[in-house]
C-alpha cells in the first residue's frame, strides 16, 4: 500500500471507455514506455510511438495532418505537416531544416515586414544570403537562377501582405524545377481553401495558423507543409526538434477548432471584401484600393485563375496621405484597430507604423507599402456594419 504522499503525485489509470467525440488536448511533456525496449525502438524509429512532446504530440500532430490534407485536397498528393508556435518560426524552421551556409534564398522584396526583417537580420547571420528581385518576371527569374547555383530556394507570398500583389505560383514552380531548386510560399491570406500551392507544383507551403486557420484570434501558431515526406522527416522535422520550434498542444488545439468552420468564414470574407472594396473603389477621397478581386487590380488574372475566391484582405490609399489616414483610423468605431488579420471581426492596420515599421522605409516604398497605406482584414459581420464605419470614418 502506498503512502499518502506518494498517492497524491501518482498518475491515474486513464477511466475513459469510450473514444471522446473533439481531439482532446494532449497535456502532456512525456510518454510512459511499456519497457525500456519499446523505448529504445520508438526513438531508434522502428516502432511508431510518442517519447517527448517536443518531437511529437498527438493534438499538434492530428491538427498538422489535417492542415496538410487541406492543403493536399484532391490533388492526389501526399503532404506531411508540422506545426510550429508561431508563424514566424514556421519561416525560419523552414529555413534552418532546408540551407546552410553559404547557400541563397531568392525572394520578393513585398513580403510580410516580420518576414523581411527575419530574412535580412536573422537568417543571413548563419551565412544564408538572401537575393530580392521581381518574382512576376519569368525570363529574370530563370536567368538568375541560371546564373547562381546556390540558390537553392525560392519564397514567396501570394496574395503579399499588405499590398495583395499575386504571383502565378505555377509559373514559378516550374522556372524553379528546370533549375531543380525548391519553392516555398506563404499561403496564411488564401487558406488552402482559396488556393493550393501544391496543387500548382510549389514544394512547402507555411502558414501563420494564428490567422485565417484559427480564424478567431485565439492563439499563435504556424505550420509547414511539405510533399517530400522522407525530406521533411530528416531535415525539418529534425531542426524543429532540435531548436524547440514546436506548437503547444493547446494552441493547435485551438487552430484544430477553427479549422472546422474554415469554408464558411472564407466564403463571408470574401464576399464581404469584395462589397467593401468595390465601394472604397467608388469613393472620391480614395486614392487605390488593392483587392484581388477588383478588375482593376494589377493581378487579377493571375488571382482569378490560381484563387476560387479573393479572400478577405484588401488594403487602401486616402487622399491626404498618412494625415489622412491616421485620422480616419482614429475615427473608428465599429471595426477595431488590432495588429494581426484573419480574425472573425474586421481588423483595420496602418502597416508603416507596425506590421513593416522596421522594413528599411526605401524598401518599403519600392515595395508599394506607402505611409498611408491602410490594411483591412475584413470580417463575418453584416458588411453593411463594416462598410458604413469606414465610410463614416474617411467622411
Ligand atoms: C503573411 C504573414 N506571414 C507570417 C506571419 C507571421 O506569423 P506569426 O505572427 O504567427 O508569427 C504574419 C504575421 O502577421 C503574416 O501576416
Amino acid at each position: 500500500m502506498l503512502h499518502f504522499d506518494s498517492l497524491s503525485v501518482r498518475e491515474w489509470p486513464d477511466p475513459r471507455t469510450t473514444r471522446p467525440h473533439v481531439l482532446p488536448i494532449y497535456a502532456t511533456s512525456s510518454y510512459d514506455f511499456e519497457d525500456i525496449e519499446q523505448g529504445m525502438r520508438i526513438f531508434a524509429n522502428e516502432e511508431q510511438g510518442h517519447t517527448y512532446s517536443r518531437y511529437g504530440n498527438p493534438t499538434v500532430e492530428a491538427t498538422a495532418s489535417k492542415i496538410a490534407h487541406l492543403e493536399s485536397f484532391d490533388t492526389g498528393i501526399q503532404a506531411a505537416g508540422l506545426m510550429t508556435n508561431s508563424g514566424m518560426a514556421a519561416i525560419d524552421t523552414l529555413a534552418g531544416g532546408l540551407l546552410k551556409h553559404g547557400d541563397k534564398i531568392l525572394t520578393q522584396p513585398n513580403l510580410y515586414g516580420g518576414t523581411t526583417e527575419l530574412l535580412q537580420k536573422i537568417v543571413t547571420n548563419r551565412g544564408i544570403e538572401v537575393i530580392y528581385a521581381d518574382l512576376t518576371d519569368q525570363d529574370k527569374l530563370s536567368s538568375i537562377l541560371k546564373g547562381d547555383s546556390s540558390i537553392r530556394l525560392v519564397y514567396f507570398e501570394t496574395p503579399a501582405n499588405p499590398t495583395l500583389a499575386c504571383i502565378d505560383m505555377a509559373k514559378i514552380a516550374t522556372v524553379a524545377k528546370e533549375h531543380k531548386r525548391l519553392t516555398a510560399v506563404d499561403n496564411t491570406f488564401a487558406t488552402p481553401y482559396l488556393q493550393q500551392p501544391l496543387k500548382e507544383g510549389v514544394d512547402f507551403v507555411i502558414h501563420s495558423t494564428t490567422k485565417y486557420l484559427n480564424g478567431h484570434g485565439t492563439c499563435l501558431a504556424g505550420v509547414i507543409i511539405g510533399k517530400d515526406e522522407p525530406m521533411f522527416k530528416e531535415k525539418i522535422w529534425n531542426y524543429m526538434k532540435l531548436v524547440g520550434s514546436n506548437c503547444s498542444p493547446f494552441e493547435a488545439w485551438l487552430v484544430y477548432q477553427g479549422l472546422k468552420t474554415l469554408p464558411l468564414r472564407m466564403h463571408r470574407h470574401s464576399s464581404n471584401a469584395l462589397f467593401v472594396a468595390y465601394k472604397l473603389a467608388d469613393h472620391p477621397k480614395v486614392v487605390t484600393v488593392n483587392y484581388p478581386g477588383l478588375e482593376s487590380h494589377p493581378d487579377h488574372l493571375i488571382a482569378s485563375r490560381q484563387m476560387k475566391l479573393f479572400g478577405g484582405m484588401l488594403s487602401f490609399e486616402l487622399e491626404g496621405g498618412i494625415e489622412a489616414a491616421v485620422s480616419a483610423m482614429n475615427r473608428l468605431k465599429f471595426c477595431s484597430l488590432a495588429p494581426t488579420l484573419g480574425d472573425v471581426d474586421t481588423l483595420v492596420l496602418h502597416p508603416a507604423s507596425s506590421s513593416h515599421l522596421r522594413v528599411d522605409p526605401e524598401v518599403r516604398r519600392k515595395a508599394g507599402i506607402s505611409d498611408g497605406l491602410i490594411r483591412v482584414s475584413v470580417g463575418i459581420e453584416d458588411p453593411q456594419d463594416i462598410l458604413e464605419d469606414l465610410l463614416q470614418a474617411i467622411n
